[in-house]
């Protein structure tokens, strides 16, 4: 057993040298904090975003900050900082954890008050928590190349599924409940029996008619960034992909599936629910998704480089 350390209980094995951002300060993360009647803690009164950073370039940058202003404002909350000011915190965050191949997490709360549910009326300052870490490249690799398994579970989420929120019980006892089953990501059903989405990834499937389907947008599921670059980067390169719901059966008898995230990219699904998909490989369509988002991104990064000089 270890000794506790001074701050918050942490055990000298918890992410010591990692820097994390909270309100204007970088900090360790064990002296790092909020304060105990912050409203995220309380009641998740919190939102969040998610990038993912390859070689050094911050993937989808702006796309990502564009959802996060919707979020904040479908909750009546305003962005802590400017969002140049916001980029440099990300950048810093990311430069002083070293963080080359990895995922920046950013959570903003309503702040800290005494709680009480309703939402208060003179606004307290806002909490805004920044934080790096490098992501086993050569793990995320395997899974790219060979794929992974899912597994269904009930949707339990809320109806404001497409506000990013920090309130993720249903989401990590889902997946929770997949990664006892030994599969990587749960596809959650509604209760009309069509999947939504991964508890942490948008879903798709290649249908039999070899049409690249994923769920059409709605409250229901997040807009992922990584599916929105998707569908720009496939409209261009005359992919045609259809937005609409999909079952499981649907799915188990799919040509291809696959999932995708900011820190997951685009990941095959092999098999579902213990039952292969086609023949239990990546499929081709699968891979050209795959590498039309690569070629996206490095553009992008190649686009700001070039920017910058
Ligand atoms: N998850 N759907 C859900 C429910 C998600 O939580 C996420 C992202 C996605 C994919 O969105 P994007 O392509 O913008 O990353 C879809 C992040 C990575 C997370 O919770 O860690």
């Amino acid at each position: 057993m270890n000794a506790p350390s001074a701050f918050h209980g942490w055990s000298a094995q918890q992410p010591v040298g990692r820097i994390a951002y909270v309100n204007g300060r970088y900090m360790p993360h064990v002296q790092a904090g909020v304060h105990i009647e912050d409203r995220g803690l309380q009641f998740a009164d919190a939102i969040y975003e998610v990038w993912g950073v390859v070689s050094g370039d911050f993937f989808d940058e702006e796309e990502h900050l564009d959802r996060l202003e919707r979020s904040l404002r479908e909750l009546g909350m305003a962005m802590p900082m400017g969002r140049d000011a916001l980029k440099m915190v990300l950048r810093e965050t990311a430069r002083r954890n070293r963080v080359r191949d990895g995922m920046i997490y950013l959570q903003i709360t309503r702040g800290s008050a005494r709680r009480d549910h309703p939402v208060p009326k003179s606004s307290p300052r806002p909490t805004l928590i920044v934080t790096a870490r490098s992501i086993d490249i050569t793990d995320l690799e395997r899974r790219r190349r060979d794929g992974v398994a899912v597994v269904t579970q009930p949707d339990e989420r809320w109806a404001r599924c497409d506000i990013k929120s920090t309130a993720l019980l249903p989401n990590i006892l889902a997946k929770t409940a997949a990664r006892g089953a030994g599969a990587y990501e749960a596809w959650l059903v509604d209760d009309e029996g069509y999947i939504t989405e991964g508890s942490s990834t948008s879903a798709w499937i290649v249908d039999e008619a070899g049409r690249v389907i994923t769920r059409d947008l709605s409250n229901v599921i997040l807009p992922g960034v990584t599916r929105r670059v998707i569908m720009q980067a496939a409209a261009s390169a005359q992919l045609p992909i259809v937005e609409r719901k999909f079952t499981p059966a649907e799915a188990m008898r799919a040509r291809e599936a696959f999932l995708t995230a900011a820190t997951a990219g685009v990941t095959p699904i092999v098999a579902i629910d213990g039952k292969k998909v086609a023949d239990g490989k990546p499929g081709p369509l699968t891979r050209r998704i795959q590498e039309l988002y690569g070629l996206t991104a490095r553009k992008a990064a190649e686009g700001k480089s070039a920017a910058a000089e």
